[in-house]
């Protein structure tokens, strides 16, 4: 049986289940957050050390105006509201991607990174305003500025998740087959799951029934 430390998920379909259940992109983004919770109970439950949570890409900016602010509202309410449980849950909750956001929402993120800093339970990389070539290209820059010797190692620890395993496992709801720009390096040898459901309609049960296909799944490694 494999171990599962760290599950990575792009969480897509939220547009199109508001659209066909409520008419609504927006509402589809609420139901989203509702399956988020629900992903974060069945982790702990499972043992899993860190969950990254693809929420917002560098890319998402071509959206409407009025979709870009009901995500943010989203996340400042869900922040405001839930910080405190999920800090005595011992969950940590980071944030990777580049924090250009208003001031007010970039201190409330700031003080939610620090007050789960100790936390060890679960690990929360929520990725925000992320792109992974931005990443990388900010990790070689830093690589060459510290005049240390160019490997893979070395670049690692210029990466937003530096100090953790790469993922074990990628689930991208919503059927569409690609990785729109999420951890283009630490996905190279991760275990891939393509769902058909869109992410509101993903559950508890879903979740369980690719952890334990990938629990079986003979990993190589390039090995044989
Ligand atoms: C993913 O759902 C959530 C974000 C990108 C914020 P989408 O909003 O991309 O949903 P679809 O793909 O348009 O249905
Ligand atoms: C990927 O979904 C980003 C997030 C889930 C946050 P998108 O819906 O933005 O991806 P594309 O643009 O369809 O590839
Ligand atoms: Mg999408």
């Amino acid at each position: 049986m494999n171990p599962l430390k760290h599950v990575a998920i792009i969480m897509d379909g939220n547009g199109r289940w508001g659209l066909k259940n409520k008419n609504s992109r927006n509402a589809g983004h609420k139901a989203g957050l509702k399956t988020v919770e629900k992903i974060i109970k069945e982790s702990i439950k499972n043992k899993i050390r860190y969950l990254t949570l693809y929420a917002f890409s560098t890319e998402n900016w071509k959206r409407p105006k009025n979709e870009i602010n009901f995500l943010f509202s989203l996340l400042d309410n869900f922040l405001r509201n839930r910080i405190k449980e999920l800090h005595q849950q011992k969950i940590r909750l980071k944030i990777i991607g580049n924090k250009n956001f208003t001031q007010k929402l970039n201190k409330l993120l700031i003080s939610a990174e620090k007050k789960t800093l100790k936390n060890k339970k679960l690990q929360i990389n929520l990725a925000l305003n992320y792109g992974s070539k931005f990443e990388l290209l900010n990790a070689f820059k830093d690589l060459k500025k510290s005049n240390s010797i160019i490997n893979e190692k070395n670049l690692q620890k210029y990466l937003s998740t530096k100090d953790i395993p790469d993922p074990d496992l990628l689930i991208r709801t919503g059927n569409t087959k690609r990785l729109s720009n999420f951890l283009l390096w630490q996905l190279a040898y991760s275990e891939i799951f393509f769902e058909k459901k869109l992410w509101p309609d993903f559950n508890e049960k879903d979740y369980n029934r690719i952890i334990k296909k990938f629990r079986n799944i003979k990993r190589n490694f390039g090995n044989i």
